[in-house]
């Protein structure tokens, strides 16, 4: 039995993720702040599957999600971490509280989640996968907020990589582009973009390597660009 621990499960890439996992027989529990939406995925999973409602800001919220995966299956092989939120602004009308807060959400709030997990995942040698972006590698205007958070956990989680292979716990990063979900206000629907099932592929590939191949890290970028004006 494996056992993982997605957060922002409610929707878009991490719902995909959820279900991608469950599907290849994976114990899942579901984190994210929108408990209608997690309660009604665990329902519809069914068995195997539990909602802990909870912010990717507040390390007692992951203590408990992974104190109740624990408690209900005795193991965490997988740590998924998801959750972020995106915002362009210009630095001219970006504010010291709107930056803190992605910085808050998209990597302060995946630190804690490998803190609260990482006893769990030292004694499963387990793997934590970290959802990246292209943009923790290629700056944007307007993008100082979103850029800085996604620089930030590759350098993170790049230290947290070399420190813990010796460990048995593999640390993956994936780097997507366009993910065709309502992220930062996005319209869904552009067939150019990557599917969050993609995303969720990729996830799963890099899971399930042999113990001894560390996939350290992933691009994965649409194969067709933005069609023009759009
Ligand atoms: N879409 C893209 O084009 C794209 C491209 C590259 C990378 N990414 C990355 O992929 C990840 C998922 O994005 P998405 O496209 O699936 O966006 P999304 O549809 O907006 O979903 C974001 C998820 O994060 C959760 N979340 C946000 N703030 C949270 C918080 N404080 N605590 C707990 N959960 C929180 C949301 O749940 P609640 O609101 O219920 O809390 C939701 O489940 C993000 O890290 C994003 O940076 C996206």
């Amino acid at each position: 039995m494996r056992v993982a621990l997605v957060s922002g499960a409610s929707r878009g890439i991490g719902e995909a993720i959820a279900r991608a996992l469950h599907g290849k027989g994976y114990r899942v529990g579901l984190l994210a702040r929108d408990e209608g939406r997690l309660q009604a995925l665990a329902a519809e999973l069914g068995e195997g599957a539990l909602a802990f409602p909870g912010d990717v800001r507040s390390l007692a919220d992951w203590q408990r999600a992974v104190a109740g995966l624990l408690q209900a299956y005795g193991r965490l092989d997988l740590l998924v971490n998801n959750a972020g939120i995106g915002l362009q602004k210009p630095i001219s009308e970006l504010s010291e509280e709107e930056l803190r807060q992605v910085l808050d959400v998209n990597l302060v709030g995946p630190f804690l989640g490998l803190k609260a997990a990482l006893p769990a995942l030292l004694a499963s040698k387990g793997t934590v996968v970290n959802i990246g972006s292209l943009a923790g590698k290629n700056a944007f205007k307007g993008g100082a907020a979103y850029n800085a958070s996604k620089f930030g956990l590759l350098g993170l989680m790049g230290a947290a990589m070399l420190e813990l292979r010796e460990e048995g716990v593999r640390v993956v990063n994936i780097l997507p582009g366009s993910v065709d979900t309502g992220f930062a206000g996005n319209a869904v629907g552009a067939s150019w973009k990557l599917s969050p099932l993609d995303v969720a592929q990729a996830v799963l590939f890099a899971a399930e390597m042999p113990e001894r191949a560390l996939v350290s890290e992933m691009e994965l970028r649409p194969t067709h660009t933005a069609p023009k004006g759009g």
